[in-house]
């Protein structure tokens, strides 16, 4: 019998995004769970500046020293067969890397061009939920040009849904950038460092109450993890998602009425298919006290998948190990290249 070739498969990881440090902590735990007999793995570190680095240099960025080289224009290894991009953030979860991977007619796996971009773009994720009638919560939208043209203004209109409230970068993640304002004399300096890190921002209105994860994998049928659910002393900021990790998540949940917990289930399989998402994704709740009623926060196309995770620990429990999971997404990558070429066969890329 003979053995199956391991594919060559490129991962990319790091980048010019404020996630570059946890997209390197989840290329790790990706790279440990390839299996190495199905794929012959190549590097591809992209600095924080946006150099795309050779196989030497990426391996020094994974291990948190100097890359030693600036890096060149994207580029993908002689050879490659699909592309796993671990990124995290702007320029990479975005769809501005999925775009190129797709003009250059290489599988990819996870969310295309457009569905990543939905997913990353907050406001335009609600309006998209909320116009299909899944509930998400209300928003105030404010620019930087407002915030400059008038501030006292932008303040106002911040504080008139109510406090407290949170106020966030449009599109970013990991918490950066975001605050919770409890009181009317923090919101200039809120707006003004969400607005440090995107032009955009938006302000909701706290939802008091539980929070939720639910992992999507794409598949016939789509494959909706149970929801996990994150413990946190006041909210999930990125000092207790990364650094003194005092968020707890707990899987399997325990209390969650089973309607809650359907209705979630429910509303993630629906957000997937309506952000038009592909491969993975997690959808993010709040359920708020006493009501129950269920809040989408946020849609991650491309989860973390470090090794403390919610989106890995949800699908092992879902009955997909690790290793499973990142074969199929592969697979899927494979497969949608596969029936997009008999529908239009463009161009081969230089280097394939
Ligand atoms: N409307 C809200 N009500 C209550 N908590 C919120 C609200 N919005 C955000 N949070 C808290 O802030 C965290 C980060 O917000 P999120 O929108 O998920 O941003 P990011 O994309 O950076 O993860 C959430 O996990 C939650 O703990
Ligand atoms: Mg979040």
């Amino acid at each position: 019998m003979s053995v199956p070739e391991a594919l060559p498969l490129a991962v990319l990881f790091g980048g010019r995004s404020e996630e570059h440090e946890v997209s390197l902590q989840s290329a790790k735990t990706v790279l440990d769970n390839l299996d190495p007999r199905k794929y012959q793995v190549h590097l591809v570190g992209i600095t924080r500046e946006g150099g795309w680095l050779g196989p030497e240099a990426s391996q020094r960025l994974l291990e948190g020293k100097d890359p030693a080289e600036a890096g060149s224009a994207p580029y993908l290894p002689a050879g490659t067969r699909c592309v796993f991009p671990v990124l995290h953030g702007p320029h990479g979860e975005d769809g501005l890397i999925q775009g190129w991977l797709e003009l250059q007619g290489v599988p990819v796996v996870g969310s295309g061009s457009v569905g990543s971009h939905l997913a990353m773009d907050k406001i335009l994720s609600k309006l998209v939920l909320r116009y299909q009638g899944l509930s998400v919560p209300s928003w105030t939208e404010i620019t930087r040009e407002q915030f400059q043209a008038n501030p006292e203004e932008a303040i106002q209109r911040a504080i008139a849904r109510g406090l407290p409230c949170f106020v966030k970068p449009n599109r970013l993640g990991s918490s950066v950038g975001i605050s919770r304002v409890a009181e009317e004399d923090q919101m200039a300096a809120a707006l003004a460092l969400a607005l440090q890190h995107d032009d955009r921002l938006l302000v909701e209105p706290e939802v008091p109450g539980r929070e939720f994860e639910v992992a999507v994998m794409e598949g016939e049928p789509l494959l909706v993890s149970e929801p996990g659910e994150i413990i946190s002393e006041q909210w999930y900021d990125y000092e207790s998602k990364y650094q003194n990790q005092s968020a707890r998540l707990v899987a399997p949940v325990e209390n969650l009425h089973q309607s809650a917990r359907s209705k979630m289930m429910r509303m993630a399989a629906e957000a997937f298919r309506l952000l038009r998402l592909s491969g993975l994704a997690r959808v993010d709740f709040r359920v708020k006290d006493h009501s129950g009623q269920v809040f989408i926060n946020e849609v991650n196309s491309l989860p973390g998948f470090t090794s403390i995770s919610m989106y890995p620990r949800l699908m092992e429990l879902a009955g997909v190990p690790l290793p499973a999971q990142l074969d199929r997404l592969v697979q899927l990558a494979l497969r949608k290249q596969l029936a997009a070429a008999t529908q239009s066969a463009p161009p081969q890329a230089a280097l394939l």
